[in-house]
């Protein structure tokens, strides 16, 4: 959080504060990096090659990339997805009524719709260009059959796109941004990054820009009509919010049991609140925590609610606190008491590089580690030792051969983001610069 109030004063401590950079200042360092890459031709027609067949990994190899566990299944470049930026950004997918997997591929000049068939080869299907202009960031989720996708773009609004409409796809379709749209929303239009409350039918919007009101925090929108989004609140307290994981709370405080909880990773704090009562959200807590320099994203461990994993973006480059080797960080947080959460300790990852997003599916965290690509981590054993001691990495897809000399570096390249939800267990993984991987975890 950038702004205190008293109301959170006295649950709080600040040690992030003086550490932390805003987002503008991250954003410029981020462009910075893209605009060398772009210079160096990372984003030429043809840069890459397509992937002619897939490929498992074998003695640490799959074709070019470096892994464990983890096969090249199938690929596509963002050049054969319709994209003429070619340059990639968030991911999300979408399981139809009867099982068929579909993904949704973030690129600066729009949102690239894939299916991935049976056997793991992705097909394009077509493509929704973004609404106003291009912008490295697109970011989408989905509820039920709908996907919403907002973007640093100006006035980009959010736009309410039906997945179904891909069952019936046989070339590839540009679809209309008028004529195909469920909706669009309008209420703000910049947003940073998108977050889904399914349980409450509730997209919230992080990261807008001032006209939009709330100072960056959570902006709330109701799509219980997806063809009627509504918006249903504002959580501006905090300041900006980067990106937070919303949940019906089942855990171990029982003062919340069964409210809606955010958990909300807001530049150099974790900050959870209540967001119940949309018209007036209240914050619980707000904690930093030593090597605080850009709290990014984090994710809940476990059913029970008791444990959650956070990721500092910066911490890397800059050196600070436990990343100062420069190894992926990742912090341990025990939110048993949701008004005093504790930072137990901290997992560093083999790899030098930067983190982003991870989620934890079934006591495994999938990181997207930027150059060190996709990261699998073991983290079942928080239940009993809290420290972080007994994490293990399990499997790994690095999709940027680039920085592999060096075992890694701490820069914004590589992977952007990653999809572990499929009941196939195919998990997309999105490269900034390269194009879109089928992955499959062997282990
Ligand atoms: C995957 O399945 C599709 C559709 O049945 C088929 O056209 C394609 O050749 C298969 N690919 C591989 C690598 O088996």
């Amino acid at each position: 959080m950038k702004f205190s109030t008293a109301a959170v004063a006295a649950a709080t401590t600040f040690i992030g504060q003086a550490a932390a950079v805003s987002m503008a200042e991250l954003k410029q360092l981020k462009m910075a990096d893209w605009a060398v890459q772009k210079e160096a031709g990372a984003f030429d027609v043809d840069r890459y090659s397509a992937l002619a067949a897939g490929t498992p990994c074998v003695n640490g190899k799959a074709g070019d990339y470096k892994c464990n566990k983890v096969d090249l299944v199938s690929f596509l470049r963002h050049q054969d997805m319709g994209s003429s930026t070619r340059q990639g950004n968030d991911v999300w997918g979408w399981t139809s009524s009867t099982g068929r997997e579909f993904g949704a591929v973030g690129q600066t000049d729009g949102t690239a719709f894939i299916e991935i068939l049976k056997n793991g080869t992705a097909v394009y299907l077509g493509r929704l260009p973004t609404q106003t202009s291009s912008s490295s960031w697109r970011d989408m989720k989905v509820i039920g059959d709908f996907i919403y996708i907002g973007s640093e773009a100006s006035n980009h609004g959010l736009q309410v796109f039906d997945m179904k409409k891909l069952l019936t796809i046989t070339t590839p379709k540009v679809f209309s941004t008028s004529s195909d749209l469920t909706a669009r929303f309008t209420g703000f239009g910049n947003s940073h990054n998108i977050v889904a409350s399914p349980a409450s039918n509730t997209i919230m919007a992080v990261g807008t820009g001032s006209s939009a009101g709330c100072r960056g925090g959570l902006y709330m929108v109701d799509v219980s009509n997806p063809a009627s989004p509504k918006k249903s609140g504002c959580l501006s307290a905090g300041g900006y919010v980067h990106d937070a994981q919303c949940v019906i709370y089942t855990g171990p405080d029982s003062k919340y049991k069964g409210r809606e909880i955010c958990f909300n990773f807001n530049e150099d704090t974790l900050d959870i609140t209540d967001v119940t009562n949309k018209a007036s959200p209240v914050t619980i807590s707000s904690t930093g925590y030593t090597g605080a320099s850009y709290t990014h994203q984090g994710w809940l461990v476990d059913e029970e609610m008791r444990f959650l994993l956070l990721d500092d973006e910066l911490d890397e480059q800059n050196k600070k606190g436990p990343a100062a080797n420069q190894h992926t960080t990742t912090y341990i947080v025990d939110v048993t008491n949701l008004a005093k959460p504790l930072f137990t300790g901290t997992y560093q990852s083999p790899a030098v590089a930067i983190d982003h997003n991870q989620y934890v599916v079934n006591g495994l965290s999938y990181q997207a580690n930027y150059g060190s690509g996709l990261r699998i981590v073991d983290v079942r054993s928080l239940k009993t030792d809290p420290t972080g001691n007994g994490i293990r990495e399990v499997g790994y897809f690095d999709c940027y051969p680039e920085d592999d000399a060096t075992n890694g570096k701490a820069e914004f390249t590589g992977t952007w983001s990653s999809y572990p939800y499929f009941a196939s267990g195919y998990i997309l993984l999105n490269s900034i610069e390269r194009g879109i991987f089928v992955l499959k975890y062997t282990g």
